[in-house]
């Protein structure tokens, strides 16, 4: 039966402490670290880069599922791939040449992903969809946690299920923001194979039982047929 992974993102975590997170994660069932990374330019905020992460790869086995948010992707994705991530994603309102992106992060063995904001339109990726790894629907605007789910990306999950479904294609789903444990069956119900969850794990008072309860709220909304 089908499961929905977790990808427990470290935005809203104390990075002070992200030695012994990223062991809890692991501990409470978390499948892999989302690493949101912003530029200040392509989204309103700045967090961290690729010589951050690096040294924490070596503190944990969970896969590295890693969101770039920053202009000229191209530019910086070796330094994500060095730096140990398993999953690179790019904007596709950011990236210049997806093809030869998906191209370089295969040949480095990474899975590639792409990213749509919420007012970008699923069509802007289709013709990729057969070399993409990933995809990862934006659920607020990118450039913060904490945000407010916006409901029409539903739709379009369920949209992009179908397709990935009907021509028998590899992709997953992933869907990023807002996602706690009212939205996360919603999301489950709608064909999503991974969910990202921020602030409803770190701000709440236990880490390992917030991952455990958002893991069993979106299995919840999977169909039992
Ligand atoms: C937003 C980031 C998300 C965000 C998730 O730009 O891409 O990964 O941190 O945080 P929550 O779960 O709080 O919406
Ligand atoms: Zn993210």
């Amino acid at each position: 039966m089908k499961k929905i992974k977790l990808s427990a993102s470290v935005l809203d975590s104390d990075f002070s402490e992200v030695k012994t997170t990223l062991k809890t994660l692991e501990k409470a069932g978390a499948d892999m670290i989302h690493f949101d990374v912003m530029d200040g330019n392509f989204v309103p905020n700045i967090t961290f880069g690729a010589k951050i992460i690096a040294p924490l790869r070596r503190h944990t086995k969970l896969p590295f599922d890693t969101h770039l948010m920053i202009k000229n992707p191209e530019k910086y994705i070796d330094a994500f791939i060095a730096a140990g991530s398993d999953i690179i994603t790019v904007h596709i309102e950011a990236v210049k040449n997806l093809a030869s992106v998906i191209k370089r992060l295969k040949a480095a063995g990474v899975v590639p992903g792409v990213s749509i904001k919420p007012k970008t339109k699923l069509s802007r990726i289709k013709k990729h969809l057969k070399e993409l790894g990933l995809i990862l629907i934006m659920s607020v605007e990118p450039g913060f946690g904490g945000q407010k789910f916006m409901e029409p990306s539903l739709k379009k999950t369920a949209a992009l299920r179908k397709i990935i479904d009907d021509n028998n294609l590899k992709c997953l789903i992933e869907i990023d923001g807002g996602i706690n444990t009212q939205t996360a069956p919603l999301a489950a119900a709608a064909g999503v194979d991974i969910i990202v969850a921020g602030s409803a794990i770190f701000r709440e008072k236990n880490v390992i039982t917030a991952v455990k309860t958002l893991k069993k709220a979106a299995d919840s909304g999977l169909k039992t047929s």
